[in-house]
């Protein structure tokens, strides 16, 4: 497939979702949050009762979506069957569902071609765990991106307390360890550098210096 993809991969809360959207729309690209798809099928089976051990019964509703039940996305929006669960999907516990679910293979095989799917004219920034590894390994650019778990935790800790939660930096830092953990440590996509990715550390940089970077990378490929 020659439609360019530029993938952004790393742990929770390293920033790169406000990384990959912010290159979409540097570059006018189409903008994949994959972690959506795992929190959408984590809110419909908290809803729907599906129990979390369940791996056929995930992998079932896993399937669903973008088949049975109609997905639209905007830059900032998430519609499920027309309704809009954009804040909904955010919830820690639904962030906890998708980070348990996700270790399903069945799980990720069943999200797979619809992830394939958002490759679009003239391009697309994916943001995961997976996709330079493993959704798009032919991506022209894949970018690692890594911050401390200081910083990560300092930061989701703004984000929750701007949105007046109340938790402290100890529970986000257990939560941040505990799901690195799981995403590095599980059987199928691992979370792991591709090996030909290039490896940001922005514990340091500011986004738009973030930015800059990798669209330094991208501009000497061409
Ligand atoms: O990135 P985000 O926190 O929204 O993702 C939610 C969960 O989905 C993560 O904790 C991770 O376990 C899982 N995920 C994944 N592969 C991806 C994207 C997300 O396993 N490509």
């Amino acid at each position: 497939d020659w439609i360019p993809v530029i993938t952004v991969d790393g742990p929770t809360a390293s920033g790169k979702g406000t990384l990959a959207s912010a290159l979409a729309t540097r570059l006018g690209y189409q903008f994949l949050d994959s972690g959506s798809l795992y929190r959408i099928t984590g809110l419909l089976a908290l809803e729907q009762g599906t129990d979390l051990d369940d791996a056929h019964a995930l992998e079932q509703l896993a399937r669903q979506l973008g088949e049975g039940i109609a997905l639209r996305f905007d830059r900032d929006h998430i519609w499920v069957d027309g309704r809009d669960v954009s804040e909904a999907v955010r919830r820690e516990e639904i962030g906890q569902a998708a980070s348990r679910l996700s270790a399903y293979p069945g799980v990720r095989q069943a999200l797979l071609e619809l992830q394939k799917a958002f490759r679009g004219l003239p391009g697309l920034v994916a943001d995961g765990r997976d996709m330079g590894t493993v959704v798009f390994p032919d991506a022209a650019l894949k970018v690692f991106l890594t911050a401390s778990v200081a910083q990560r935790a300092e930061r989701r800790h703004k984000q929750l307390i701007s949105k007046g939660f109340s938790v402290t930096l100890d529970e986000i830092c257990a939560d941040l360890e505990a799901r690195d953990l799981r995403d590095t440590s599980r059987a199928v996509a691992p979370l792991a550098p591709a090996a030909d990715a290039r490896k940001l550390d922005n514990s340091a940089l500011s986004i738009d210096e973030s930015v800059d970077a990798v669209l330094g990378w991208w501009v000497q490929g061409w």
